[in-house]
């Protein structure tokens, strides 16, 4: 028996494998952690980086709609989650400006997305969170909002009023 063993001491060589076969097993614990958990991960974060198919949603029939009113539509996203519950929904204002032509405008403001609503003698949308006004072409009149009100295309088939979902940019 030499003197380190006796003593309780290991040897310097000992110590060194050791502390390889430890980073060892830890680099391979951490590996079989990464393989065992990419696919979790790759299956929660699909549906987030899964490009937003533009979708026409009906939203009502056009003899609905009086010519010169501005009234809000609710239509399905065009991408709703399993547990969306009511949020697979959004709106928008939808304004018949003459016969054949309608206008949709985003309800999300374009400073922080807060939802701005139609004041009809006014002919203002107004924003409740920091005071953003939009005139009735959805152009900033007041307020903090950097941009114009988003509009979603519109057409209209066989007498069904259809918008079409768009990712709507909000700031
Ligand atoms: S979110 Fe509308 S003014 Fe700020």
């Amino acid at each position: 028996m030499n003197t380190n063993e006796r003593s309780g001491e290991s040897d310097p060589v000992s110590q060194v494998r050791r502390d390889m076969l430890n980073a060892v097993c830890i680099l391979l614990g951490l590996g079989a952690s990464a393989l065992v958990a990419a696919p979790v991960v790759g299956f929660l974060l699909a549906p987030f980086l899964r490009p937003k198919p533009r979708l026409w949603r009906p939203v009502g029939r056009l003899q609905d709609f009086q010519v010169g009113q501005t009234v809000q539509v609710k239509f399905a996203r065009s991408n709703p989650l399993p547990w969306d519950g009511f949020l697979a929904e959004t709106s928008a204002w939808l304004r018949r400006e003459t016969e054949g032509y309608l206008i949709a405008f985003s309800i999300n403001c374009t400073h922080l997305g807060c939802p701005v609503r139609w004041e009809k003698n006014a002919e203002l949308f107004l924003c409740p969170c920091h005071g953003g006004v939009y005139d009735d072409s959805g152009n900033v009149v007041a307020g903090p909002p950097p941009r114009s009100l988003v509009r979603y295309p519109v057409r209209v088939t066989n007498g069904n009023v259809e918008i079409q979902t768009t990712p709507i940019p909000l700031v």
